[in-house]
């Protein structure tokens, strides 16, 4: 029998860190999180996991459905429910949570419709404790952080990731380091930074020169790095995939699509994925597809120009700021998931992803700009004929529609202005998606002619 985590405080360790390229094992691991022979990035890997000493498929997915009914801490995460499958905490208590995990999966009828699929869902990572699919990897990576007794915590980020680790760093009681770039962030994800007491440094640069400042930072002074690099942040990020099959009954879709920045999250997932494949907890992975802006295509470029030789990195630009970046630090992981799974890389338009966004929110569901980028590109790969009209496909939405309502109500205006377009032909092919608010006086009359007038309008 394999074994499996029990209630007990403490558990065995059960993962080394090796690396992806050289597959060095380290026993220490530098501050920066790279390969100290090679200079690539880690990842974990479960030590018991061969010779027979796997856990047990089937017990793994009688315990994760039993834990759901239970209301201690680690069991009602959504997160640490599945802690069989991630990297185990001396002490298991010491777990700093927020609850995390448990995010909706959502019918979309109407994208559906206009992407030419049958059926389509929406995993909603934007339905996290801080608004987005970071939690689930900050739970675990923060709670490494503590138990190596670190005292500041930092990341480079877009938005999301430091106000998620400014939350989770507040709960374990540690000091945080958030490193943004001046003016590129939506204002939600800084008030949350704010509010949750991080150090906040608005950086005169882009997310990519904010990677290279905090790399000097964690050289010269002692404090945990908890960007993407840090392999136990992936670790946390994985139990979405998990979670997404056991609310499909473990029937595994064919694809799973995923915005892609710093190229992290769909390098997670597809561990994931190939992880219970290798359990037995399923037969087969979906394939994982990754949609970049066209002003933010590195990964894109570097499939289609180089055949993923090399990496093309470029100067960033999009709306989409969560993934403004043009020199992704996990590009080598999501090329391996890319061939591990089938996938392919896309990329979309600035236009095309407005469309995408504002048909998402008209299905209930919304989501933030970056997220949008999914149904966007699902569309260009059901044109090309990679996805089939009948097949079974999941968008996984990264951040809540709230994190960037500038974008929102700009674009209902008819007042956003996007890169590498001009304003009349972006208006022009965003204007059946746009809802703009009307003022009126304070009447029953006026309102009633705008409700009628609506009516007549959408026929
Ligand atoms: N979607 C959202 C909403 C994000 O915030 C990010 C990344 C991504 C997609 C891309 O994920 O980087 O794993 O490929 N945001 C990071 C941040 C970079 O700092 O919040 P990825």
């Amino acid at each position: 029998m394999g074994y499996l985590q029990t209630d007990s405080a403490t558990a065995a360790k059960n993962y080394c860190v090796r690396c992806i390229s050289c597959g060095e094992v380290h026993a220490a691991l530098a501050v920066d999180f790279r390969c100290l022979k090679c200079g690539d990035l880690l990842e974990v890997k479960f030590i018991n996991w061969s010779a027979g000493s796997a856990p047990d498929p089937v017990e793994l997915k009688l315990l994760w459905r039993e834990r759901r009914a239970s209301n201690q801490a680690l069991d009602a995460s959504g997160v640490w429910r599945f802690r069989d499958v991630l990297p185990t905490l001396d002490d298991w208590s010491s777990a700093i949570t927020l609850r995390e995990g448990n995010t909706p999966i959502y019918d979309l009828p109407r994208c559906a419709r206009s992407a030419g699929v049958d059926h389509l869902r929406a995993k909603h990572q934007g339905m996290n404790p801080t608004g987005s699919f970071k939690d689930t990897g900050m739970t675990v990576a923060i709670s490494f952080a503590r138990q190596n007794k670190f005292h500041w915590v930092a990341c480079a980020s877009t938005g999301n990731t430091s106000a998620s680790m400014a939350a989770y760093a507040a709960r374990g009681g540690m000091r945080s380091l958030v490193v943004i770039p001046d003016g590129k962030i939506a204002w939600g994800k800084l008030s949350q930074s704010l509010d949750y007491g991080a150090l906040t440094c608005q950086l005169r640069t882009d997310f990519d020169g904010c990677v290279r400042v905090l790399d000097e930072i964690i050289r010269r002074y002692p404090i945990y790095l908890l960007n993407s690099v840090n392999p136990f942040r992936l670790e946390g990020q994985k139990t979405a995939a998990i979670e997404l099959l056991e609310q499909l009954d473990w029937q595994v879709p064919d694809h799973v699509i995923v915005p892609g920045g710093n190229l992290g999250n769909n390098s997670a997932l597809g561990k994931a994925f190939l992880e219970m494949k290798r359990l037995g907890v399923v037969q087969s992975v979906p394939r994982i597809s990754v949609i970049q802006a066209e002003g933010a295509n590195p990964l894109y470029r570097t499939v289609h120009e180089k055949h993923g030789r090399e990496l093309v990195t470029v100067e960033a630009d999009t709306l989409a700021t969560a993934i403004r970046i043009g020199n992704p630090a996990s590009w080598r992981k999501s090329l391996k998931v890319l061939q591990a799974t089938e996938g392919c890389v896309e990329q979309v338009s600035e236009a095309e992803l407005a469309v995408a966004k504002a048909e998402i929110g008209a299905d209930g569901v919304g989501c933030e700009p970056a997220s949008a980028v999914t149904l966007a590109g699902l569309k260009k790969l059901v044109k090309s004929g990679f996805v089939r009209p009948s097949d079974s496909v999941v968008l996984v939405l990264t951040g809540h529609v709230l994190k960037d309502p500038e974008y929102t109500i700009k674009f209902h205006r008819g007042d956003l202005s996007v890169p590498r377009m001009e304003d009349e032909t972006f208006h022009a092919m965003t204007a059946q998606q746009r809802k703009a608010p009307v003022v009126l006086d304070a009447s029953a009359d006026a309102v009633l002619r705008a409700l009628v007038a609506e009516e007549e309008r959408d026929g």
